[in-house]
């Protein structure tokens, strides 16, 4: 069948491939040492649990200053999407991933651009490829959105796609004002900075079994450059780990919680009092993974910054104003580094 098509025309053959067959994944998806962090922490360290519903609350307001000053993710519950609604973007998404690849092809993302259907995209010759197959949609302005790369079927992904992104939209923005209150700023400090025009993308992400998850990496070790990122974890199957005190730590799936994470965006606005939690996804012989991220961004010619009221004498300014698209280098996770600290005032 497509294999021996494949093997003769000698095309190299697909993740979905190597994974159906249990291949030796070939040297270029072969993560070589840690970059990041010593080893899975077998310690059990918690991620944090909080409820959005209670962040009127001191108390979990406190709880959400926390977790973000010191792990930079948390689980959310009482966001107001039920298990069963939750459900039913996980089963969008495998809908997706289950058409043919013929179909999905249709949707294919072109070589320099990020929005679409395919592998990792290759932006340095030094890169580890990741073992995941990604469709990455503009969601945010709406006038930008590149509906010809909206999947036709599902018939419903368009439209619960776009209910799905209000909803997160909204979460998003009500979780960007608890952080300001947090810190005791005026509670538009970090949302006003992402302008008129925030940028929101969505990432439908599919990791097929592999048979050597001690050498390949579903996601490399990287930090978002978001402003804050909000994930739907597959409802059984781990794969998420997040680097706290250089332990990779497994991130649970609780099945009506979605991950919040921050991103380099907003590690910079607040002066670096919250974190851009450092993560990875693991890969898994025995089953496949599938997730949802919602990225939300500063507009791309914005300028943004450490906000006034987190500078003085005692914490001073650590970063300098970027714009989110060309200030941070991204491909310094290729080589090992951090992107943040392309941004970072070292002389004071
Ligand atoms: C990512 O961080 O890029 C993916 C996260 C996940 O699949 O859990
Ligand atoms: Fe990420």
């Amino acid at each position: 069948g497509n294999l021996l098509v494949s093997e003769e025309k000698s095309v190299p053959k697909s993740v979905k491939e190597m994974s159906k067959d249990g291949d030796e994944p070939p040297s270029h998806y072969i993560v070589n040492g840690n970059s990041f962090g010593s080893e899975t922490s077998s310690a059990q360290i918690p991620i944090p649990i909080i409820d959005v519903s209670l962040l009127s609350s001191e108390e979990e307001l406190e709880k959400l200053r926390s977790a973000l000053s010191t792990t930079g993710c948390f689980q959310a519950i009482g966001h107001g999407m039920s298990g069963s609604y939750l459900d039913k973007i996980r089963q969008l998404s495998k809908q997706f991933f289950e058409l043919p690849e013929e179909e999905k092809q249709k949707y294919a993302r072109a070589v320099n651009e990020s929005e679409g259907y395919g592998n990792d995209r290759v932006v340095s010759d030094k890169q580890v490829l990741d073992w995941s197959y990604r469709l990455t949609l503009r969601l945010f302005p709406e006038t930008k959105r590149r509906l010809s790369l909206w999947p036709k079927i599902p018939t419903d992904f368009s439209q619960t796609l776009e209910e799905f992104s209000t909803k997160v939209k909204s979460m998003m923005e009500y979780l960007l004002r608890c952080m300001a209150r947090s810190l005791n700023l005026e509670e538009g400090s970090f949302v006003d900075q992402f302008g008129e025009q925030p940028l929101m993308l969505a990432r439908f992400n599919f990791y097929p079994r592999c048979s050597r998850p001690d050498l390949v990496l579903g996601v490399k070790p990287h930090t978002d450059r978001s402003g804050i990122t909000v994930l739907l974890q597959d409802k059984e199957v781990e794969g998420l780990q997040v680097l706290i005190d250089d332990s990779w730590v497994n991130v649970p799936t609780i099945p009506d919680a979605l991950v919040v994470n921050l991103g380099d965006q907003m590690q910079i606005m607040s002066n670096g009092i919250f974190k851009s939690i450092m993560h990875r996804v693991v890969t898994n012989t025995e089953k496949l993974r599938m997730s949802v991220a919602m990225f939300n961004e500063p507009e791309p010619v914005k300028e943004i910054g450490p906000v006034e009221g987190l500078i003085d004498e005692s914490r001073p300014r650590l970063y300098r104003n970027v714009k989110n698209y060309g200030d941070i280098n991204y491909k310094c996770y290729q080589e090992g580094k951090i992107a943040l600290e392309t941004v970072q005032i070292t002389n004071n």
